[in-house]
């Protein structure tokens, strides 16, 4: 029997504790079934840990999060902490776990279920079979350059700055991981930054040529502006299969991509560190945020964390297996008809966030009788 594997859970905010739910209930299901157990330790981020320790995130769970094999995030965020400054609001827990756990890279996959053409706001013949994947950098860029910050000037204005910022290896680090990962699928990686305004969007054209040339020149590569990926993100996503940007691009393209699939709470993500010794530092999470607005009411989508979830099965535990059963439970569900409110339509059943839950559970069962 496999040693137990050690996870973290870090349900959060809004929508996050109750998407987490049926996380849990899946992994009590394989628990029950499987050969395989799961060691399960439950933490505080975001605006509850503010709540509670008066920190997005203590250095307890930070510790915790270094010793487990993966961590599974829910969301973070809501008006109750919008006021705080910008160190100690419920994104800075997270953007505190991407850059110790140094998860440089973001993958966001974007694939249409076929139940769900409809539910996409663009026309079902654009996006039907759509299987894209972005590869966003996580701990460089905008989010974290210096200087940065809100200063007050002299002639009584005040000035806010923000620093764009990427150096070689940052880059070629996360190029690498795309032009693997199109290796694995369609061999061909579109790169987008802004070349044509800024520098270090030069720069990240510049290096990931480099490394095409040098160690990729099977993979296909294109250059591509980011304004015009937006653009082309919506006139013909089926051009695209990876996709490798920078932070801040990659943050706004995988909003977008979401939204061909139907629903941002479709969207699972995973985050990736480097490779020492077989093993690497990871965390997933669903692409969507914590949405206040409909957090408590047991109306939630739980479908994106849980595809998370299966995709740490298979990218730090290599059980393809699993993750592929859940993947196929989802979409039985889907296919039956059972839709949560951002997914429903005409002639569907709409269901609660708990129904979802039991339907993807009779699912498993079914699937593994
Ligand atoms: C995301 C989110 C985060 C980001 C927020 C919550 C800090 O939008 O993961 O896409 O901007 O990276
Ligand atoms: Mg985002």
């Amino acid at each position: 029997m496999a040693a137990n594997k050690k996870l973290l859970i870090l349900p959060g905010d809004g929508i996050g504790p109750e998407v987490m739910r049926q996380v849990r209930r899946v992994i009590d299901w394989m628990d029950r079934r499987r050969s395989v157990t799961f060691d399960v330790q439950e933490g505080l981020v975001g605006g509850s840990a503010i709540d509670q320790h008066g920190v997005p995130l203590s250095d307890e769970t930070m510790a915790d999060a270094m010793g487990v094999d993966a961590v599974l995030l829910g969301a973070v965020g809501g008006p109750k902490w919008d006021q705080m400054s910008f160190d100690k609001r419920p994104e800075a827990g997270l953007l505190r776990l991407r850059k110790e756990m140094e998860l440089f890279a973001n993958l966001r996959p974007a694939l249409v279920f076929d139940a769900l053409v409809d539910a996409s706001t663009l026309k079902p013949d654009i996006v039907r079979g759509l299987d894209l994947m972005i590869v966003r950098e996580l701990t460089g860029g905008v989010y974290f350059g210096e200087p940065r910050g809100i200063e007050d000037l002299a002639n009584g204005e005040r000035r806010g700055v923000n620093t764009q910022v990427y150096t070689t290896s940052e880059i070629r680090r996360v190029a690498r991981v795309a032009f693997e990962l199109a290796r694995k699928r369609s061999r061909k990686v579109h790169s987008v930054e802004k070349a044509n305004v800024m520098e270090s969007g030069l720069l990240w054209r510049q290096e990931v040529t480099k490394l095409h040339q040098e160690e990729y020149s099977d993979v296909e590569l294109q250059h591509m502006y980011a304004d015009n990926c937006a653009m082309q993100l919506i006139k013909a996503p089926k051009q695209f299969d990876v996709i490798v940007t920078d932070n801040l691009f990659g943050d706004m393209l995988s909003d977008e991509a979401a939204m061909m699939t139907g629903s941002l709470g479709m969207l699972p993500s995973a985050s990736l560190g480097a490779e020492t010794g077989g093993k690497r530092r990871a965390l997933y999470e669903p692409v969507h945020g914590s949405a206040p607005d409909i957090a408590g009411r047991d109306l939630a989508n739980p479908i994106a964390t849980l595809l998370s979830f299966a995709m740490m099965l298979r990218y730090s535990f290599d059980m393809h297996e699993d993750a592929g059963t859940i993947e196929r439970a989802i979409e039985n569900v889907l296919n039956g008809g059972m839709r949560t409110a951002d997914i429903m339509g005409p002639g569907m059943a709409r269901c609660s966030t708990g129904v979802m839950g039991d339907s993807i559970l009779r699912e498993l069962d079914k699937l593994s009788a």
